[in-house]
């Protein structure tokens, strides 16, 4: 058991790598806050996951509310009075071509992929320092890096991740606190479900390992950053991405 008795929050993980997150998580041991904006999903994931015989909480929250973070963090404390492992996983996207992105879908991204970042790891960080230990991995992306087509908010959101993961492994690394980043690449949810066919098989081209990620491709790499086996491993964004990027 790699995360035994840890308390892990995983934001919006009632979908997708989130949820791929929580379920490879308890099954490693660890207690799963699943803190996520979708209520009916997350209920019924929390469910799910309970009926298994796993311990998991379903929290509502939206993490670009800060409000709303604050009490996400007061609840998952009342239950398991403790967080180890906070997974910034929460994201969306709204993409149009520069010319054409609307104002506010470029402020919504950033709201929610980066500021909601902020919200969570602030919040949740004077729970860890108490505890002179902690991992936070927060979700970039390969967008973010290299920049993609129609995604300026998005990519301006996931290249921020960078600067901040860097940032607090600074700041955090003497508090005992872990701090990296997880860039995966195109990977099978809900997120690229509206892409064409052809723009995927495109896509695949350009992979060297010739295929999409799947989501526990993304889970294991949260897997190992929150685990002891990382805890060496500080301020570093691991790319998931089949090797599209290098
Ligand atoms: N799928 C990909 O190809 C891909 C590639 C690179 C990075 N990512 C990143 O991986 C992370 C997970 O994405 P996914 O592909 O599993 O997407 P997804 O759409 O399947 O899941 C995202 C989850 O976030 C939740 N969410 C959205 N807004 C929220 C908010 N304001 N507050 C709380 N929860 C909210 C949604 O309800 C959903 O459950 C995201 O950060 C995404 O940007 C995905």
């Amino acid at each position: 058991m790699r995360l035994k008795d840890r308390v892990a929050l995983i934001t919006g993980a009632a979908n997708g790598i989130g949820y791929a997150a929580a379920r490879r998580f308890v099954e490693e041991g660890a207690k799963v806050i699943i803190a996520d904006y979708n209520e009916a999903e997350g209920s019924l994931k929390q469910n799910e996951l309970i009926e298994e015989g796993y311990d998991a909480l379903f929290v509502q929250v939206d993490v670009s509310s800060k409000e709303s973070v604050q009490r996400m963090v007061e609840v998952s404390i009342s239950k398991y009075g403790k967080i180890d492992i906070l997974v910034n996983n929460a994201g969306i996207t709204r993409d149009a071509m520069l010319t054409k992105m609307k104002q506010e879908d470029f402020q919504q991204v950033l709201d929610v992929n980066l500021t909601g970042v902020f919200n969570c790891t602030q919040e949740v960080v004077p729970f860890m320092v108490e505890q002179g230990k902690g991992k936070i991995i927060s979700t970039s992306s390969v967008s973010g890096i290299y920049g993609n087509v129609g995604q300026t908010n998005y990519a301006a959101a996931k290249a921020a991740i960078v600067g901040m993961t860097k940032t607090w492994a600074k700041e955090l690394g003497r508090k005992g606190i872990n701090v990296n980043a997880v860039a995966p690449g195109f990977t099978e949810t809900n997120m690229v479900a509206t892409v064409p066919e052809k723009v995927i098989e495109s896509m695949k081209s350009m992979i060297p390992l010739q295929r999409l990620g799947k989501p526990e491709d993304i889970a294991n790499a949260y897997l190992f950053l929150a685990s002891d086996e990382s805890n060496y491993v500080n301020g570093t964004v691991l790319h998931v991405d089949g090797g599209i990027m290098m």
